[in-house]
């Protein structure tokens, strides 16, 4: 995705060789134009596919998540990292493992919010180890639904997270491929590759 590729080089930051700070628009400031593009973006990657329902992670996954439920007509539900829901909701639950915090987390949906008929599309901002990502598809499972495709804008393809995913038979799309953030700078995969 063209627009998404110019922003990151334009306004991305590379922290280290692993780390991309995209804090001008979409961790922390969020570019709404670019939003509604990356909403198009994923309707095209995955229309055709039964998509019903969108699950997403708070709080970077939220944004690029409404907009691809507007683009394709579907609710956005996103998982929960803190035990904030009222206690008569039945949880669906999964565990996130981080390797930067070196800890587990739990994340959490309502049972209420995914059905056993839904074709559901994850979608994250990051795609690094692929902890979150397998997370919610964990949820997905647990409703007794399909994932119907995962979604991603930034993937830093020099980490092993597509590829684990796809090695689980997962049909992964992400808008940008990072190929290496060395010495503060940022290459993307060439097309040929990608
Ligand atoms: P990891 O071990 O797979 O790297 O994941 P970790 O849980 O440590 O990641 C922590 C947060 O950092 C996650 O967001 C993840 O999406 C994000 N992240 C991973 N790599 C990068 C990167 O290169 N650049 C940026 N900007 N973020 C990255 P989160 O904690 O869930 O936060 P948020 O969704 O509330 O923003
Ligand atoms: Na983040
Ligand atoms: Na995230």
């Amino acid at each position: 995705m063209e627009l998404l590729k110019e922003k990151i080089l334009n306004e991305g930051v590379a922290l280290s060789d692993t780390v991309l700070k995209v804090d001008h628009f979409l961790n922390h400031q969020i570019d709404p134009e670019l939003m509604v593009e990356i909403g198009q973006a994923f309707k095209e990657r995955f229309e055709g596919k039964n998509i019903t329902r969108i699950l997403t992670l708070e709080s970077s996954g939220i944004a690029p998540s409404v907009m691809a439920g507007l683009a394709l007509g579907v609710p956005v539900v996103f998982a929960r990292k803190r035990k904030s829901l009222t206690l008569d909701e039945n949880l669906l639950t999964a565990e996130v493992y981080s390797y930067t915090k070196q800890e587990t987390n739990t994340i959490a949906v309502a049972d209420k919010f995914i059905s056993s008929d839904d074709s559901i599309l994850i979608i994250d901002d990051f795609l690094a180890n692929g902890e979150a990502a397998n997370a919610l598809a964990d949820i997905v499972h647990l409703a007794g639904a399909r994932v119907a495709g995962i979604g991603i804008v930034i993937e830093k393809s020099f980490q092993d997270g597509a590829k684990k995913l796809k090695d689980r038979g997962y049909h992964v799309e992400s808008l940008a491929r990072i190929a290496s953030l060395s010495n503060g700078e940022i290459n993307f995969l060439s097309e040929v590759n990608a």
